[in-house]
């Protein structure tokens, strides 16, 4: 099985499967997610709408690209601070950039993070889709951690994060000249480790996470370490591993 073919199915079987333990269930708030493997979660959720099995869903999209999808759909959509959603959810679902053996995450690589962090971290239940890729042994030495910023503290930023062992780089657009400019028009810092000689993680997730929102002018981080989320991750034979 290819990637996007993984990413289907994954995303796929975990809808059927929270329907089936009724973590999704009628009337409910939920959080929907970003990216090439949300989107098919989103689509099958839309077909459990109109085939009426899920009915009078509460919706928050955490993007531009989601709210599009869903006002498609016609899956309605409100602002987690409307009357409805109260700033709570029943659950979210999303895809992610890495994962680590302890469940920490790197998001944010569609510049999503900020929306996908506030819907997370005010989720009862968090559930991540993945296909095989993302599983690594430990974040932030491959795929760049994205931080969002206000733009006038960009280079004071990055000195910053450069005390933190980071070296991080102003993500360019595609298709747009100049700096890519976030749904909610910060821009994006990409920042690396070098990998540790003995193989060990150079970065510890949960407290970088904290160190880098502590900088003045960073909006997010894409580390989300702080609620857990349930896995489902698939795998090119075709299987859907649980974690
Ligand atoms: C969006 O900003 C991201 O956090 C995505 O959720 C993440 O990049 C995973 O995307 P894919 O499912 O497209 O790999």
């Amino acid at each position: 099985m290819n990637q996007n073919e993984q990413k289907k199915l994954v995303a796929e079987r975990a809808i059927d499967t929270l329907i089936e333990r009724k973590l999704i269930f009628s009337g409910m708030k939920i959080g929907l997610g970003t990216g090439s493997t949300a989107i098919p979660a989103v689509k099958r959720l839309a077909e459990k709408i109109r085939s009426g099995i899920i009915k009078d869903i509460k919706a928050v999209a955490t993007s531009f690209q989601t709210s599009i999808l869903c006002e498609e759909l016609g899956i309605p959509v409100y602002s987690m601070n409307g009357n409805k959603i109260q700033g709570e959810l029943d659950l979210a679902i999303d895809g992610a950039d890495e994962i680590d053996p302890a469940g920490n995450l790197i998001k944010g690589g569609g510049a999503a993070l900020l929306l996908e962090k506030i819907v997370a971290y005010n989720a009862r239940k968090y559930i991540i889709v993945a296909d095989e890729t993302k599983v690594v042994p430990h974040l932030g030495t491959k795929f760049p951690l994205p931080v969002e910023i206000i733009p006038e503290a960009r280079i004071s930023i990055i000195r910053e994060i450069e005390k933190l062992g980071g070296k991080a780089v102003l993500r360019e657009g595609v298709k747009k000249c100049g700096p890519v400019i976030t749904d909610n028009g910060n821009q994006i810092l990409d920042c690396l480790w070098e990998p540790e000689k003995d193989g060990t993680s150079p970065v510890n997730p949960p407290e970088i996470e904290d160190r880098i929102n502590s900088i003045t002018g960073v909006v997010e981080t894409g580390f989300f370490t702080k609620n857990k989320p349930s896995i489902f991750i698939a795998r090119s034979d075709g299987t859907v591993e649980e974690r």
